[in-house]
């Protein structure tokens, strides 16, 4: 593999290669580490097959020969961290992780959230969570309420500073459908006609969790910059309620127009998933849903989750 990057060392630039390009992640030649008692091994000894291809236009970055489950080198850590601020989603194939270390992985990035604390919900707080789309009698369902996953969003943005990134690690997966898709909020911003953007400038979403509408409500900018990239993406989707100081019908027809653009097509990365696939992805540039489909009532579908925390989008 050439081990010159092409994912961009500056934060912000865009890479321009076409799906399934076979590209770098910049990690570098192995280098050799000795141990007290062991014979010479590469430190990169599994990276050694790394490969990252391309997945979609909208984003997403396959890279396998990685091993998720061991502590990363400063260098593979750094070169996932690019990967992930340049594709936004980063799909690693293959990981059959505890969900402690899936945990322990979570944290290279920030701290991991704890979760179902407010269904109270006897819950250990430093292994991946359970989700599933299984009964209390273990038999899947497809429940379509107002707060689930079905419906586009981004993660938390009920929240003061909702969280940067989750991950999903496929467990059990049905043979065929519950896929989740992905949609770039950046690139569809950057595809609004100049005076969408000057109208939308300024806005801020009020968000208020779909599961308990009695809670309070906070509010973000529409259009928020990504803290790390500077790029400007839409900040919206379920959970949010309406747009600050507009009348209830324009804001309505807004947030509409606004989300039927966003998720066009050419703005969406459709995972498939396959048992094993850890999938980290950004909420603070990506729309993400499950796909609602006859699969999700017929097949399990078991997927560990963590969450890491964010800032106040800006
Ligand atoms: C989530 C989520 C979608 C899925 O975990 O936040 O939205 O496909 N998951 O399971
Ligand atoms: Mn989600």
């Amino acid at each position: 593999m050439n081990p010159s990057s092409v994912v961009p060392a500056k934060a912000g630039t865009h890479p321009s290669a076409s799906p399934n390009e076979t590209i770098g992640i910049g990690v570098g030649e192995p280098t050799h580490t000795r141990g007290p008692t062991e014979p010479w091994v590469p430190a990169f000894a599994r990276t050694t097959e790394l490969r990252a291809e391309k997945l979609a236009a909208a984003g997403g970055v396959r890279i396998a020969g990685v091993e998720l489950s061991e502590p990363l080198s400063p260098e593979l850590k750094d070169a996932i961290w690019r990967a992930f601020l340049a594709h936004h989603i980063v799909v690693f194939p293959g990981q059959f992780l505890t969900r402690g270390q899936q945990f322990a992985f979570a944290g290279n990035f920030g701290e991991v959230e704890v979760h179902g604390a407010h269904r109270g919900e006897a819950k250990r707080y430093d292994v991946a969570h359970v989700m599933s789309n299984l009964d209390a009698d273990g038999n899947p369902v497809l429940r379509v309420s107002k707060a689930a996953n079905y419906h586009w969003h981004t993660d938390k943005p009920y929240h003061a500073a909702p969280p940067m990134l989750t991950m999903l690690r496929a467990v059990e997966v049905p043979p065929t459908g519950g896929d989740t898709e992905f949609a770039n909020t950046a690139l569809a911003y950057d595809a609004l006609p100049d005076e969408t953007k000057w109208r939308i400038a300024g806005l801020r979403v009020v968000f208020r969790p779909a599961f308990d509408e009695s809670r309070a409500a906070v509010d973000h900018p529409l259009v928020r910059m990504h803290p790390e990239t500077g790029r400007k993406a839409l900040y919206f989707g379920n959970h949010s309620t309406h747009i600050l100081g507009l009348p209830e019908a324009e804001s309505a027809a807004l947030l509409g127009e606004l989300l039927d653009h966003a998720t066009q097509p050419q703005f969406v990365y459709r995972h498939r998933w396959r048992a094993g696939d850890l999938v980290m992805w950004d909420n603070r540039c990506l729309l993400h849903r499950l796909v609602a489909d006859d699969s999700m009532r017929r097949y399990r579908r078991v997927m560990h989750r963590s969450v890491v925390r964010g800032t106040v989008p800006v």
